[in-house]
């Protein structure tokens, strides 16, 4: 929703100035859309009222179920997403309030944990031929780097992903338009790993690019913890010039929720109201966001297998308790 002119329009802050990302921007919140959803769910997150300005789903497709209004940032997953027939027409056809692109996800993770299992030297070699060229087409795409798990291995990759782009294109390198991110940890983790990305990414070509937070949570958190985790979270983040925004990890029913980040980060109740979590989230209570006429239609068509998804957390939890 909340389409406001033209710095919406540059999310990410190409016409607004970078560090200026956002700024007229109602709300950086967005969501990860994944897992089992009923449509009423896409519904009422995507509702009238609700702060949520953009969503994606780990895929080059949008849900049919969230409206136009809502900005849908593409994602290519892995080498097979870029094989699939016909991906860049579909991409291209996207509204052209789809600037941004995502690529290669957790290209550091074993595709069985969600992840895209990509050496950087293919990663490299495949973004430089087959992505980056798309920077520059009429349609003009901004797009990120990799997003890597946030551990010492994920900085690793990005590392030889670097040097890898420079080896194939010594002028250019990989260029990037902003920079995603992922966490799963508590606030202080969250704050260091930020911190490690920008000084990563603090050569002249990247320095003060904006980043997009596309998964974090506090798995396995007791109630107090996970309310104050995101609490905290927000208004950090929220503060942040140079975050152009956020999707917490846990858009579904409790009960739809594994293992590995527990119960505790849904946003939503097992019939389908707003967890305290998800309140906080919108910053509102189920009644405030219930649009008229929504009904129990069926569910929603999975994008992503669920189980990459379940499984990428497998890792966090490593870090965690590394
Ligand atoms: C959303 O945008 C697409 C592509 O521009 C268009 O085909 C579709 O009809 C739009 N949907 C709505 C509900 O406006
Ligand atoms: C982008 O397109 C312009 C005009 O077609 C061309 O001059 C320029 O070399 C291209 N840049 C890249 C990086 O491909
Ligand atoms: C970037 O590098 C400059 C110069 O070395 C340093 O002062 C600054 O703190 C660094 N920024 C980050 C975010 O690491
Ligand atoms: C990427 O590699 C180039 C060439 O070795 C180097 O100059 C640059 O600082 C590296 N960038 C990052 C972000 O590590
Ligand atoms: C990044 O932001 C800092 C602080 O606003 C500024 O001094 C610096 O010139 C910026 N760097 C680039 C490359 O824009
Ligand atoms: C926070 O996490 C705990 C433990 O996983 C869970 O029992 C609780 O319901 C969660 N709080 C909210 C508001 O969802």
């Amino acid at each position: 929703m909340r389409y406001r002119g033209i710095c919406f329009m540059s999310l990410l802050g190409r016409l607004c100035g970078w560090t200026m990302a956002l700024a007229n921007l109602e709300s950086k919140k967005g969501l990860a859309l994944g897992g089992k959803l009923d449509d009423s769910d896409i519904k009422l997150l995507t509702s009238e009222k609700s702060p949520i300005s953009w969503y994606y789903n780990w895929s080059p497709t949008p849900s049919n179920i969230v409206g136009n209004s809502t900005l849908f940032i593409p994602l290519i997953h892995s080498l097979e997403t870029l094989k699939e027939e016909n991906i860049w027409s579909a991409l291209d056809g996207l509204p052209s309030s789809s600037e941004y692109m995502l690529t290669f996800n957790e290209p550091d993770e074993a595709e069985e944990n969600g992840g895209s299992y990509i050496s950087p030297e293919d990663a490299a070699k495949a973004y430089i031929e087959d992505i980056v060229p798309h920077r520059n087409s009429s349609r003009g795409w901004q797009i990120s780097h990799p997003v890597v798990t946030g551990s010492e291995r994920g900085l690793n990759w990005l590392r030889d992903f670097n040097e890898s782009c420079y080896d194939i294109d010594p002028r250019n390198g990989c260029p990037a338009d902003f920079i995603a991110m992922h966490w799963f940890g508590d606030f202080a983790g969250l704050v260091s790993w930020v911190g490690t990305l920008r000084g990563f990414y603090n050569s002249t070509e990247f320095q003060n690019t904006s980043i997009l937070i596309t998964e974090m949570a506090l798995p396995q958190g007791s109630e107090d913890d996970n309310i104050s985790m995101l609490e905290q979270t927000m208004s950090y983040l929220d503060g942040l010039d140079y975050i152009a925004g956020y999707a917490w990890f846990g858009v579904f029913r409790k009960k739809n929720a594994n293992g590995w980040t527990g119960d505790g980060v849904s946003l939503l109740e097992n019939n389908g109201d707003l967890t305290g979590l998800g309140e906080k989230y919108l910053g509102g209570t189920t009644s405030d966001f219930k649009t008229e006429g929504d009904g129990d239609s069926g569910s929603y068509a999975l994008q992503v297998r669920w189980s990459t998804i379940v499984l990428s957390l497998a890792l966090a939890l490593g870090i965690l308790n590394m």
